[in-house]
């Protein structure tokens, strides 16, 4: 409240108050980072990545099937022809074989997203990044704090870019920011989100068609005050996702998401899994429905792989095989971040609701 009265009081509501200034600073530095570009939300940081690393028509990106619909949209919005590359079984992330098996000469990017906390691959996607010379950008909506070998999510492809959305584990309401070293593409980016300005150029003299994705003082006061929590909140839900993971660990046909060794920090954005409906007896719908009744949030994971939404049924996209995105679709689950930020009590009686939710 504090921070927000001191933007109230100022006057300056905009995106030209200081405090944009010191959340693109402090979160930069926060994901290892020297340059932090701010934007309206998680989606247009993408468009700009793509924009100023120079994606655009006849183009390909390779993304991943499973994701949510912004980081194939985004490909579409600058052009560019996602082409949709399969998800490995428990991981929940982009596949790197199947990511290798689709390159083509006209491939320019990859985007990869850390999906619900738990990081792609990096060990297997940056070599083959530099194998074709392809741009990779982390889609980091999920993964504030998630750290691969000490490295934080953000700071290993060209950039990285971050969703303060409602429901993500920092929020605005709405907000985004991307992340990078590269000084030249970070001067980019930010001239695409400023209407097109110079750092320095003056107000009235846009050099590229821009737009206004600024967001304002008031959304980056409270970000400011979240951020402070981001560290004890995501020590809370590790504590709580691994006594929940043990507590089940003996359910038939239950499996959680697979953590990548590499991984040494999760944010625990949400608790992923999978329902054997053989072994266990119960479908993933009849999970969802009694784990809902109990009050316990959960979701039947997307109604579909990317490729199955509306705007894809026409062409616009490349799929390759998809077999275990099209599987996840009828048998995986997600409990939202919240579900993990209880005391040790609460963590046990959700992994007992659970547990009935599973017949066991
Ligand atoms: C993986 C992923 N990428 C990108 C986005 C887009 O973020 P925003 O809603 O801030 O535009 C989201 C949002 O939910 C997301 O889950």
């Amino acid at each position: 409240m504090e921070l927000l009265r001191e933007v109230i009081e100022s006057g300056r509501w905009g995106g030209y108050h200081d405090f944009v200034g010191r959340l693109e600073r402090e979160f930069a530095a926060f994901v290892q980072c020297a340059h932090g570009v701010s934007a309206m939300n998680g989606t247009v940081t993408m468009e700009m990545a793509l924009w100023a690393a120079g994606v655009g028509p006849g183009d390909e990106v390779i993304v991943p099937a499973i994701s949510f619909v912004s980081t194939a949209m985004v490909v579409s919005r600058v052009g560019a022809l996602p082409v949709f590359v399969d998800i490995e079984p428990l991981s929940f992330n982009m596949d790197p074989e199947r990511a290798a098996a689709a390159v083509t000469p006209r491939t320019k990017a990859m985007i990869a997203v850390h999906f619900g906390g738990a990081m792609a691959d990096m060990d297997r996607l940056l070599p083959l990044a530099e194998e074709h010379g392809l741009v990779l950008i982390e889609d980091a909506a999920h993964a504030h704090g998630a750290e691969w070998k000490g490295r934080r999510a953000g700071s290993l492809g060209l950039a990285g870019s971050f969703s303060f959305q409602n429901s993500k584990v920092m929020t605005a309401g709405e907000g985004g920011m991307l992340t990078t070293n590269d000084a030249a593409f970070a001067e980019r980016a930010w001239s695409i989100m400023d209407q097109g300005r110079k750092p320095g150029g003056g107000w009235f003299f846009h050099y590229v068609p821009g737009s206004n994705y600024r967001i304002t003082g008031l959304q980056a006061a409270v970000l400011l005050a979240q951020f402070e929590r981001l560290p004890e909140q995501i020590c809370r839900r590790t504590r709580n996702a691994a006594l929940l993971r043990a507590e089940l660990s003996d359910v038939e046909g239950l499996a959680f998401q697979a953590l990548p060794k590499a991984q040494n920090a999760n944010p625990w954005y949400l608790l992923l899994g999978r329902i054997d409906a053989l072994s266990m007896g119960r479908t993933r719908d009849e999970f969802h429905r009694e784990l809902t009744a109990a009050d316990v949030p959960c979701a039947a994971f997307y109604p579909h792989p990317l490729y199955g939404n509306p705007l894809y049924q026409d062409g616009g996209c490349r799929v390759e095989p998809c077999p275990v995105a099209e599987a996840c679709v009828a048998d995986a689950f997600w409990l939202p971040h919240r579900a993990l930020l209880g005391d040790e009590e609460t963590t046990r009686e959700v992994a007992a609701a659970m547990r009935r939710a599973c017949g066991q």
